[in-house]
């Protein structure tokens, strides 16, 4: 049975169902309280805000029971590993787990030896497939398609797992997207053109900055002294903007680097928009594996 571990883990149709229940959700069509007692367990290895706190609100929304998880007073604290942390709630009652975890590693294991669903929250510096989804239903909402609009994604490429979840989904629906970041910060992994902030600021329908992801830098990366002048958006940049393009951040904001403090809740700024769609997303996303494994049944 799949799990949600990558973006790649929904086929082409499913994306579409997952964005058009997400839309149902916003607009409040329905019923959507689930008629059954049902347990997620947040299992949260890294620190989150945004995405944690939106899950426990899409949970309850939905009339799921939430359980807490704690790394500080948890077992983890006396050498439980996540495999056996996810082995223990699945034992006690969980239906669904929910995962971040600073490593890209775990899910193959996982998934192969665990019996309920599995959504990944954000993992190592690859996949953050729900933030994904939400990146490209903000654009949607928008401009009422993605396809051929100019997306692009500026800041810590390499060390970015929204960057590489996002770029990849944006690319599935039809975008032209393009990257932007110093040298050292390049992931050539990744098969889409670089480009210049200048280019970006004033090409793009909608630019995505994103933090220096410093907690996942050694010590040889590149320094970020002055980056706000060389990559930034200053407020001259945006003022070179089309009057129609829009500002992406997936959060935390670092205000004064990635982003003048003030651009961060300007007109263009559609950055709250996203963590308020992160809820029905994540409602979305939810309901999409709790039917698909038959825990839930569609209707
Ligand atoms: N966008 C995002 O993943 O934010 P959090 O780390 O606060 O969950």
């Amino acid at each position: 049975m799949n799990h949600f571990i990558t973006i790649n883990d929904l086929t082409d149709e499913e994306v579409m169902q997952v964005l058009e229940q997400t839309n149902d959700y916003r607009h409040h069509t329905g019923n959507y309280m689930i008629d059954k007692q049902l347990f997620a367990a947040n299992l949260f290895f890294e620190p989150s805000t945004r995405t944690k706190s939106s899950f426990f609100v899409a949970e309850r929304r939905l009339g799921i029971e939430t359980l807490d998880f704690d790394t500080d007073s948890s077992s983890v604290k006396k050498g439980e590993s996540l495999y056996d942390t996810a082995k223990t709630f699945e034992a006690i009652g969980a239906n669904i787990l929910i995962i971040r975890h600073e490593s890209d590693e775990w899910a193959n294991m996982l998934a192969e030896n665990v019996s309920i669903p599995i959504v990944n929250a954000g993992a190592g510096t690859k996949d953050h497939p729900t933030q994904s989804l939400l990146d490209a239903y903000t654009i949607y909402q928008e401009f009422g398609e993605v396809k051929d609009l100019k997306v692009t994604i500026v800041g810590d490429i390499k060390h970015s797992r929204v960057a590489h979840s996002s770029a990849e989904l944006l690319k599935r629906l039809g975008a032209n997207v393009r990257l932007c970041t110093p040298e050292s910060l390049k992931d050539d992994s990744m098969t889409f053109p670089y480009i210049s902030i200048d280019e970006a600021v004033k090409t793009s329908d909608a630019i995505m900055l994103l933090r220096m992801q410093h907690e996942r830098h050694t010590k040889s990366a590149h320094s970020v002294a002055n980056y706000h002048d060389q990559y930034g958006l200053t407020k001259e940049r945006e003022k070179e903007m089309q009057d129609h393009a829009i500002i992406l951040h997936p959060g935390p904001v670092n205000r004064g680097v990635e982003i003048d403090s003030n651009l961060v809740e300007c007109n263009r700024s559609r950055i709250f928009k996203q963590m308020q769609n992160g809820v029905f997303i994540r409602m979305a996303v939810l309901t999409h594996l709790l039917t698909k494994w038959g825990i839930i049944n569609e209707n």
